[in-house]
């Protein structure tokens, strides 16, 4: 039975899983591929810590370009994370003819095309379904089981940190400090959870389903991305008074020249299929025009979830070469010469619903005032309610619209929030039905 010779670099939490699932199902996967995985080596400067899995002798080494180096080793798998030392390496192993798998979602999203670029050069596939939602198979199902479709609209899930923050404040009623340091004890936040809680690993990821979905280049720059960190307990309590859930969105969507692509909390009716996904699960619904809406769930990240994925990856891979071919599929979904640039809408120029929540004085007028504004404005109301004196003398008036472009709503903010009236900051959420 031929031999396919891997390589590790980074034996962190998930190099560990896809080492396990390497070694300890070496049989199953053979049988399945019709070719031996073999894990020649894992790199990682730790060499001592215990990571639960016995290595045969000189397969853990802390030379990471002698792997590269490594003339029999076949794909490399990159399990390092970032944008440092993981870009070097990965396109040093394209570079040299070597299929690469990783599940470095950072990376892809800020240098993907000069990545996809490399590995085209060199005829080698690039794969990496662990980066984004987990075990998903999210990039298969846009890619391969999807082709037949016009994708219209992409909603996700797809950052179990802030999944699990903002599930614990909703059930517990807890800060969202407290939640914060429990996801990140539970392991599945990011070394900087910066990169969950203001966003911007949804819009990573958002970035590399864009591209797949839409036949387009790899852009993370355009996204607009918001994050978690200034959701209150009292808006997550205001919003089920209205039949909301509070959720962390990667929504995007086809029009017609253009694509949206954003990243922001955002409330979704109660019943709809995403509010039912909790904790640190990820989910993420597909439109296509032929399917209607296709939605997938499961672990986003964890140990063995995302390195199911990764042996996913290195299983094609290995199919390829035993069959002789490279690159069968295309790394974006479609062919280099068809990946076109399309732009991203400002954000300023989308449509959507709005719940608002000012803090007023409670006094004559106010309400009017408000309401004077979004009228100018040519904002429509559709709910308002006023509950609950506060101990300053301000109340909480909060309101639902209907569709209003996204310019209008800052414009009348702005307003709002310079009245006497206005005690603090307006606080802001976009609404997110299936028909927006
Ligand atoms: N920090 C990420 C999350 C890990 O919380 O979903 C998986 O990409």
């Amino acid at each position: 039975m031929k031999s396919i010779e891997i390589g590790i670099l980074g034996c962190g939490i998930v190099g560990t899983g896809v080492a396990k699932i390497l070694i300890e199902k070496q049989d199953l996967l053979a049988s399945r591929i019709g070719a031996r995985l073999h894990l020649k080596h894992v790199a990682d400067l730790d060499t001592t810590t215990d990571r639960g899995i016995d290595f045969d002798d000189g397969v853990l080494i802390p030379d990471a370009e002698a792997v590269l180096n490594d003339p029999e080793i076949d794909i490399i798998v990159e399990t390092i994370g970032g944008k440092g030392i993981a870009k070097e390496f990965v396109l040093k192993a394209l570079k040299s003819g070597k299929h690469v798998v990783t599940a470095n979602k950072a990376l892809l999203a800020s240098f993907g095309n000069e990545l996809v670029g490399a590995a085209r050069e060199s005829q080698v596939d690039l794969a990496f379904e662990a980066s984004t939602g987990g075990c998903m198979p999210v990039i298969k199902a846009l890619r391969e089981s999807l082709v037949a479709n016009r994708i219209e609209r992409m909603v996700g899930i797809l950052n179990g940190t802030c999944n699990f923050i903002l599930t614990k404040m909703s059930k517990e009623g807890c800060s969202f400090d407290k939640a914060l340091k429990e996801a990140q004890e539970l392991g599945f936040a990011e070394a900087d959870p910066f990169l969950d809680v203001e966003g911007h690993d949804s819009a990573h990821k958002l970035a590399i389903l864009g591209a797949l979905a839409y036949g387009m280049e790899i852009n993370l720059e355009d996204i607009h991305v918001e994050g978690i960190s200034k959701i209150t307990p009292m808006d997550i309590e205001f919003a089920k008074e209205f039949g909301y859930t509070i959720k962390l969105l990667a929504i995007s969507k086809n029009n017609t020249g253009t694509v949206e692509a954003r990243v922001h909390p955002a409330m979704i009716p109660s019943s709809s299929p995403l509010s039912h996904v909790e904790g640190s699960m990820n989910a993420v619904t597909i439109d296509g025009d032929a399917t209607g809406q296709t939605m997938l769930y499961g672990h986003g990240a964890g140990m063995m979830p995302t390195a199911s994925a990764v042996v996913g990856d290195i299983a094609d891979i290995a199919r390829n070469i035993i069959s002789g071919t490279r690159q069968r599929m295309p790394i974006l979904g479609c062919p280099e010469s068809n990946v076109r640039t399309i732009p991203i809408l400002p954000v300023k120029e989308i449509s959507t619903p709005y719940y608002f929540r000012f803090e007023a004085a409670d006094e004559p007028g106010v309400l009017s005032r408000i309401s004077g504004i979004l009228g100018d404005c040519g904002i429509s109301i559709k709910i308002v309610h006023q509950k609950g004196r506060r101990s300053n003398g301000s109340v909480p008036v909060v309101m639902i619209t209907h569709h209003a472009r996204e310019e209008s709503a800052q414009k009348a903010l702005k307003q709002i929030a310079a009245l006497d009236a206005i005690m603090d900051e307006p606080v802001v959420i976009r609404i997110e039905n299936n028909d927006n």
